[in-house]
């Protein structure tokens, strides 16, 4: 890793991501000082505005969306980086308008914050005018295809240009603080490095419920659906690590490398199991929050007939010798009562139960790793409850052990995902980000089931706004005797 100056072009700058995550995210990254002195940040976009009104148009979009009141002093230092480009992205022609503004002997960084269809156009544009070269790197954004087939020729394309060693796929979630802590929680700790197999996990639940709906994104989503938004990229990606061998080292492939292995093993779904390993939904009017919300068929723009899912439970199994028998329970849904994210294990519970009958049924222990909100790590424990009693009998309690990151680590802000990201790429760290190999091979998993679900030609099943999924969700669970964790 190197803390090296480069020439930072963001492709997409107007665009809803860029303005939303990762303009803010750079603000913040300045503010750290963690952006080397000498890197310039060059906007490109189609719009044809002048370097002050994109500078004007980058503030307000940090007031809107990052830090309400910005520090004027680190406005200045990050304005005066700010370039602007205008560029058609899909025109050859049109990058000659780099030639001025990229300095060839410095590092360069394009993030293609645009849709992936014109991931080719650009390394074709930037190839056309001579400024690939083994230095440059790319970053994509998801969704990488919409399955196996378009995700290869997505691929393809860009690495007609860059080696996979130039190129940076984000998964945000590979970002979050609380996704990194499980390779710190596993691998720097005994207590869960000796424990973390099928002989004491009984299994794992990974949640990641919104309550937002659609936000005007309806015809991308209605395109991808919750399986293809969520589970293909950010679920899959958390599950990897929960489940990985551990790396030989830190670095990049070593890491890829195990998660790859678990992604390989997953039980294929198809059309013989779908119906016992997966719920699928669609939210109707409801409350969310207290507040009226309308059904997926009602938002704007909808297509009143479209079966697209917008919450998934799926039962999970790993075929490894680890993992033998331990199923992993996924969830995730918009328009769920709450926006909240977590990784719960439950531990096997005791073989023999010595405090009597008011305690047939132990509890099992549960590992808690809030993602988010309330960034955290709690751990269910049974506790004497302390004290006298005339039987002399042993009173228990279900207490928790609970580290807040707030409060452990007394920091004013935990940054956001885009942020470690950004500062990843300048520093030319791939270890967060997603390898071709990993995001093929879920691709290969998940459309699987998307194609035994066209099969069986159900619609999703209905579910109210505000809840937390159709019934059948609730349902995959209790038959095997268990239930979904439910968060405070
Ligand atoms: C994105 C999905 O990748 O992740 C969105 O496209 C989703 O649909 C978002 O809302 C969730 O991210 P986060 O960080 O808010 O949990």
């Amino acid at each position: 890793n190197s803390f090296e100056p480069c020439d930072f072009v963001l492709f997409g700058t107007l665009g809803d991501l860029s303005r939303r995550k990762l303009l803010p995210s750079l603000y913040q990254l300045e503010k750290a000082e963690l952006i080397h002195p000498d890197t310039t940040i060059i906007g490109v976009a189609r719009q044809d505005i002048s370097v002050d009104e994109y500078r004007e148009e980058v503030k307000n979009n940090i007031e809107k969306f990052g830090e309400k009141s910005v520090c004027e002093v680190t406005w200045e230092r990050l304005k005066a980086r700010l370039h602007y480009l205008c560029v058609d992205m899909k025109d050859a022609e049109s990058y000659r308008a780099f030639d001025e503004c990229v300095d060839a002997s410095r590092t360069m960084v394009c993030y293609l914050a645009t849709p992936p269809p014109i991931y080719g156009d650009i390394c074709r544009g930037l190839h056309s005018c001579n400024i690939i070269d083994s230095s440059v790197r790319v970053v994509l954004e998801k969704p990488i295809g919409h399955d196996l087939e378009s995700s290869k020729d997505i691929n393809d394309q860009v690495s007609e240009y860059f080696k996979e060693s130039q190129i940076y796929r984000i998964d945000h979630y590979l970002g979050k603080e609380t996704v990194l802590n499980l390779i710190a929680l596993r691998f720097a700790n005994s207590i869960f490095a000796t424990n973390w197999d099928h002989n004491c996990i009984d299994h794992v639940q990974i949640s990641v419920a919104e309550s937002v709906g659609i936000e005007g994104r309806w015809g991308y989503f209605d395109d991808a659906g919750q399986m293809r938004d969520m589970v293909q990229n950010h679920l899959l990606q958390i599950l990897s690590l929960v489940a990985m061998e551990p790396p030989a080292t830190l670095d990049a492939d070593s890491i890829r490398d195990e998660k790859l292995k678990v992604l390989k093993a997953l039980r294929p779904i198809n059309s013989s199991n779908i119906s016992e390993t997966t719920v699928r939904g669609q939210y109707s009017s409801g409350f969310v929050k207290g507040h009226e919300v309308p059904g997926y068929l009602e938002e704007e723009d909808a297509n009143t007939r479209s079966q697209t899912e917008t919450f998934v439970a799926i039962k999970a199994e790993i075929d490894n010798w680890r993992w033998a028998g331990v199923p992993f329970y996924l969830r995730t849904g918009k328009r769920l009562p709450t926006k909240v994210s977590e990784v719960v294990i439950y531990f096997k519970r005791q073989p023999h139960n010595l405090f009597g009958d008011s305690f047939q049924n132990l509890p099992p222990n549960k590992l808690v790793i809030r993602v988010q909100p309330d960034e955290g790590v709690e751990i269910t424990v049974m506790n004497k409850v302390p004290g006298l009693t005339s039987s002399g009998s042993m009173d228990l309690q279900k207490s928790k052990l609970d580290l807040s990151f707030s409060e452990a680590f007394s920091q004013d802000r935990i940054p956001d995902a885009y942020e470690k990201l950004l500062l990843e790429v300048m520093l030319g760290n791939q270890a967060l980000f997603v390898r071709r190999d990993e995001v093929e091979q879920a691709w290969k998993w998940v459309d699987s089931i998307l194609e035994a679900w066209k099969h069986t030609n159900e619609p999703p099943e209905p579910y109210q706004a505000g809840t937390w999924g159709p019934v059948a969700s609730i349902g995959l669970l209790a038959r095997e005797n268990r239930s979904w964790y439910e968060s405070k």
